[in-house]
């Protein structure tokens, strides 16, 4: 008697708590995937944006960004995840940030002027069966040719060519030039 009453109690409390754990650990499991996937991305868009500059300099890189960037997102958003980048200060229009992105990079910044190191910050939810992640893109040495406060003539024509709405320059290194965005549709 009191050994079944024990089991039900346990099962309870199994059916009780199992819900909230599996959503724990998944969450955990997902920021894990998520960062290596950003690792994967963001490795495949630098090593692209250096081919370019090595072979050209910053318009041959532009050139390469401009055709092959959406395009590398694509294929890495060919499985479960997708991913891609978004911005407060956008270049390529298609890469807006919706409601709780752009709160996001708000946040990031004030996390910044707040002294955190850019390189750790990173926000996730869980919603409507979707696991959504973002990471912060801090600006680097080599991303002030085109995202910079000074750029060369050359470049300044190529990107008014390309990206008439700019607003991704005038950039200092160590700011946050914007964040990676991904998805991924979760069992819940
Ligand atoms: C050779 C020029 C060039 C360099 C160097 C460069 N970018 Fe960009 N960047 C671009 C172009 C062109 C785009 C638009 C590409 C697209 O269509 O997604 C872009 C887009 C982006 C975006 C997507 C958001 C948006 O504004 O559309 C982010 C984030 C970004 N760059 C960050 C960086 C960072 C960080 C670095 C340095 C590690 C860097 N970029 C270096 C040219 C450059």
């Amino acid at each position: 008697m009191l050994k079944g009453k024990l089991l039900a109690a346990l099962a309870a409390a199994v059916a009780l708590s199992a819900p909230v754990l599996a959503a724990d650990v998944d969450q955990a499991v997902l920021t894990n995937e998520a960062r290596q996937q950003v690792k994967a991305f963001g490795g495949n868009l630098k090593k692209t944006v250096k081919k370019g500059m090595q072979a050209g300099g910053p318009t041959e890189a532009i050139h390469l960004c401009n055709t092959q960037a959406p395009g590398i997102a694509a294929e890495h958003s060919k499985g479960e995840w997708n991913v891609g980048r978004t911005s407060l200060k956008l270049r390529n229009p298609d890469n807006q940030p919706d409601e709780w992105e752009a709160s996001v990079l708000a946040d990031f910044d004030k996390r910044l002027a707040a002294g955190e190191d850019p390189k750790k910050m990173e926000a996730s939810k869980l919603e409507d069966g979707q696991f959504h992640y973002m990471k912060a893109i801090p600006t680097g040495g080599l991303c002030l040719a085109c995202h910079g406060e000074q750029l060369a003539e050359p470049v300044k024509a190529r990107l008014a060519e390309l990206y008439p709405e700019d607003k991704a320059t005038g950039y200092q290194a160590g700011q946050i030039r914007g964040a990676f965005t991904l998805t991924k549709p979760v069992e819940m």
